[in-house]
């Protein structure tokens, strides 16, 4: 077990195994980070040189330790690199904090006492170090019959306004909410044959207990009687059937209603318009969206946020089968709409379609969902960047609320002759999928709109961000990142923040 605690102490004179002090990238030396004073006085005009022989710049990413040898109260001296100070950008400075305080984590695995000095001059920047720290130490070791458990004892963040009720305030929040990205980042990692949607829902219900969540899961006898054609549709072709988890988050004088609906096919083989071996090999991250909507709703509720959330989590794996839908399909999403399957690949929109109508019954302010939805986002915007897609106001919301953690989402059009083509089928109400190879992103969201009911919505497509695929870097670890849900925790926190008779 490893204790966290907020102090404003000087990191030269704190006792702890090792002290961890960060630099920026400038030119030829580095500059130190703020909180990093009292390290620079204790070694007075010693350290550059030092450094300078140790060739460390401050360059994302880089680490450097020094034996203090009594110059510090610590034995152990840790330099972490922020990289080039970005200028009056605060989000990005956040996330330069954010990365270093994760490759901060990775650096002292072995110190049983950490004291982090990094720059934690406001609450924001207190939250990101840790919120980095406890992401970056993140390590999925379930499967491995060696798992070596190292993690210190004691962290101590240091924060010259460690002191105002706020900032402990700040540092208990991000706890909660770093919890909830490694709880998704579990699921995310853990392998689809062990986590097929009857084995997922029964893994939300248990992390339900405790909390002021309420769950239901639907099962596909129930999704068939209620014409959740998108959930049975895609989920047909598995010997693992499908299930809507439905949670539910009631506060008491709400001051909005926020509806969260996530994309969860726990593996996504393509279907019959199968996948190429290469393809499916990550997309047992398929089902990150729902994870992430339903760590974020657990979320909301531990914080105790004012605002009323009910997610769906649409469960269902994409497999070939005798009994699989093919191509040519048609389909009745909940509600009546009729769908033309054309592409068994493009199933996500589907199963979404079925939470999106099942949310709009439910007369929210607002509808996000969250899905790794196209390889056309990844194509776009790369892996470290989310699509955003939707009600202006609501996009805006989303890009804003991002900005606290270090996530982007760069919003994307909606063009009317992308929902033509949507409006294509010549035997049903809407085509699922074309053959056109360009924007494909786009349809996918104009699809989805059609499901809507013109409410405010915005849709974000994490194909890209949701899965790391290289090795650990800043508080990025190798596989499921939880990206997104310190987003829609933030959005909530913005709707908390409003008055209700603007909610
Ligand atoms: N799950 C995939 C999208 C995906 C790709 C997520 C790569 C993460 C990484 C989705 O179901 C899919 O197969 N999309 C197709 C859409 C196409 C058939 C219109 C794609 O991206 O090719
Ligand atoms: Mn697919
Ligand atoms: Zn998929």
């Amino acid at each position: 077990m490893t204790t966290y605690h907020l102090r404003a102490a000087s990191p030269a004179k704190t006792r702890a195994d090792a002290v961890v002090v960060a630099a920026w990238e400038d030119g030829k030396n580095p500059r130190l980070a703020d909180g990093a004073e009292d390290v620079r006085s204790a070694y007075g005009r010693s350290l550059r040189p030092l450094l300078s022989t140790l060739g460390f710049t401050g360059k994302s990413g880089e680490v450097t330790r020094v034996p203090t040898r009594g110059a510090l109260s610590s034995p152990l001296l840790v330099l972490v690199g922020l990289g080039e100070k970005p200028k009056s950008n605060r989000a990005a400075e956040l996330l330069a904090v954010r990365r270093a305080a994760g490759t901060a984590a990775r650096s002292t695995a072995n110190a049983a006492s950490v004291a982090l000095a990094l720059p934690a001059g406001d609450t924001g920047l207190v939250r990101n170090v840790i919120e980095g720290y406890l992401l970056g130490g993140y390590a999925f070791a379930r499967y491995q019959s060696k798992s070596p458990d190292k993690r210190a004892g004691t962290v101590t963040v240091l924060s010259p306004v460690a002191r105002r009720h706020e900032a402990t305030t700040t540092f208990e929040e991000a706890q909660v909410v770093a919890t909830a990205v490694t709880a998704v980042r579990d699921w995310v990692n853990t392998p689809a044959g062990d986590l097929t949607p009857p084995l997922f829902a029964d893994e939300i219900q248990k992390a339900v207990k405790g909390t002021r969540v309420k769950v239901t899961v639907l099962d596909d006898q129930k999704l068939r009687d209620l014409g959740c054609g998108g959930l049975v549709g895609v989920g047909g072709g598995s010997s693992a059937p499908p299930r809507l988890v439905e949670l539910r988050y009631s506060p008491e004088d709400p001051v909005g209603h926020m509806a969260l609906v996530g994309k969860g096919i726990t593996f996504d083989s393509g279907g019959l318009t199968i996948k190429t071996a290469k393809g499916m090999e990550t997309m047992k991250c398929d089902m990150a969206g729902a994870a992430t909507v339903t760590q974020a709703t657990l979320a909301i509720a531990r914080l105790g946020l004012p605002v009323r959330v009910t997610a769906y989590a649409c469960l269902a794996e994409n497999m070939l089968s005798g009994s699989s839908m093919r191509p040519g399909d048609v389909i009745t999403i909940y509600g009546g709409k009729t769908v033309e399957v054309l592409n068994t690949d493009a199933e996500g929109r589907l199963v979404l379609a079925d939470g999106l109508q099942r949310a709009v019954e439910q007369d929210p302010d607002v509808i996000v969902d969250v899905a790794t939805l196209t390889g056309h986002m990844m194509m776009a915007l790369g892996s470290k960047v989310g699509a955003v897609f939707g009600s202006d106001d609501v996009v805006d919301a989303v890009v804003e609320a991002g900005q606290e953690s270090g996530e982007k989402h760069w919003p994307m059009p909606i063009p009317p002759d992308v929902v033509e083509r949507v409006h294509g089928s010549k035997i049903a109400d809407i085509a699922q999928h074309d053959w056109v190879r360009w924007g494909g992103g786009l349809l996918a969201a104009a699809f989805l709109r059609e499901f809507t009911d013109e409410r405010p919505w915005a849709h974000l497509d994490i194909a890209g961000p949701a899965y790391h695929k290289g090795t650990a870097a800043g508080h990025w670890t190798p596989g499921g990142t939880g990206f997104a849900l310190t987003t829609l925790v933030d959005y909530a926190r913005a709707l908390s923040s409003r008055a209700p008779s603007d909610a």
